[in-house]
């Protein structure tokens, strides 16, 4: 196994402050965010929109990765580049999403499992030589009456884990996401318990199938109170309470953690990675950093809107992001930083 490449790896993407950018929307993901706005739902403009991203100038100032999906490694810019290409001239190690999305859980019909385990080693042999130096594998976790059933989260855990160990065979770095979702309305405490157990079963299963922790990245969700929740906690409480639940389950030997947004909006979601920084920054065994997708890429969306004339403007918006969180994972966030 490559592992001093794949630790060198897993360093890069967590170095100098900046954080993942995820724009590895499944074309059905993608659809739907496209069809809210009445955007067609196209492959041209799927790739127009992911064109516009990665060539916002000066976004390799504060983003060290991006993640692509399979249709867009496999279109090109106007210029006729690759995507690949494009991130790798301007220094952003350039990753891919390799789940096939999840399905029902059976005999768990409430439940997901994530599916793509099929041929994987196979893929990302060939993503290995197409310069992919990362992956992504989103599992997801609801949280309901009687659920998340522990069936679910070790079946979870150890697709996971599998998924982590090929990866690394193949000399590429995994980003493991357990996402609790935020939907319902349980409180913030429910998720800590629901997030410690999930973690706590992740980490056993990468041990036991022989992950190297230093050649990986943590993808996990904030500990917040579900959206319907009527008690809303304060930033402050929500940087406690994830710090505190990251601490007892994961090994100080992971480099980085880089947070899913969820659904938060952007502006809150700087905040609160903001406010894990300034109260546990330099206490920390990992980074505390970024993979958002939506906080860092809905503003733009909006404004592009489909429409080339909008591109300069939503280039502007992804940028304004982009460099909030910089500043996030400094604890050098604050909100006058909107107003800029
Ligand atoms: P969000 O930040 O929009 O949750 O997306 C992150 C992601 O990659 C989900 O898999």
């Amino acid at each position: 196994m490559k592992t001093k490449e794949l630790i060198s790896t897993a360093k890069a993407m967590v170095a100098n402050h900046k954080g993942i950018l995820a724009m590895d929307e499944s074309n059905p993901t993608c659809n739907k965010r496209f069809a809210k706005l009445g955007i067609p739902q196209t492959p041209e403009l799927r790739r127009d929109y992911r064109e516009m991203i990665v060539s916002t100038a000066g976004l390799n100032e504060s983003i060290s990765g991006a993640i692509l999906f399979d249709e867009t490694i496999h279109q090109q810019l106007k210029d006729e580049s690759s995507f690949i290409d494009v991130l790798i001239n301007n220094g952003i190690i350039p990753g891919i999403k390799v789940d096939g999305g999840t399905v029902a859980l059976a005999g768990h019909p409430e439940e997901k499992i994530t599916e793509g385990m099929d041929n994987l080693r196979n893929r990302l042999n060939e993503y290995a030589k197409m310069g992919l130096r990362f992956t992504k594998w989103r599992a997801v976790i609801i949280i309901g009456n009687d659920i998340p059933s522990q069936t679910c989260i070790e079946a979870n855990a150890h697709t996971l884990a599998r998924y982590a160990a090929l990866c690394q065979e193949a000399g590429i770095v995994p980003i493991v996401e357990p996402e609790v979702l935020m939907d319902g309305d349980h409180t913030m405490e429910r998720c800590f318990e629901v997030t410690e157990q999930v973690l706590h079963t992740v980490f056993n299963q990468l041990y036991k199938q022989g992950v190297v922790l230093e050649g990986m990245i943590l993808k996990p969700n904030m500990i917040v109170p579900g959206l319907a929740c009527k008690k809303q906690d304060s930033i402050d409480e929500v940087a406690d309470a994830t710090v505190k639940c990251l601490l007892r389950a994961v090994p100080a030997a992971v480099p980085g953690i880089a947070f899913l947004s969820g659904g938060q909006s952007p502006e809150l979601a700087s905040a609160r990675l903001n406010a894990m920084n300034v109260r546990f920054k330099n206490k920390l065994p990992w980074e505390l950093s970024f993979s958002f997708g939506r906080a860092i890429q809905q503003p733009a969306l909006d404004i592009w809107n489909g429409n080339e004339k909008n591109v300069t403007e939503a280039q502007k918006a992804l940028y304004h992001r982009a460099v909030c969180n910089l500043a996030a994972r400094q604890g050098e966030y604050n909100s006058e930083m909107e107003k800029e």
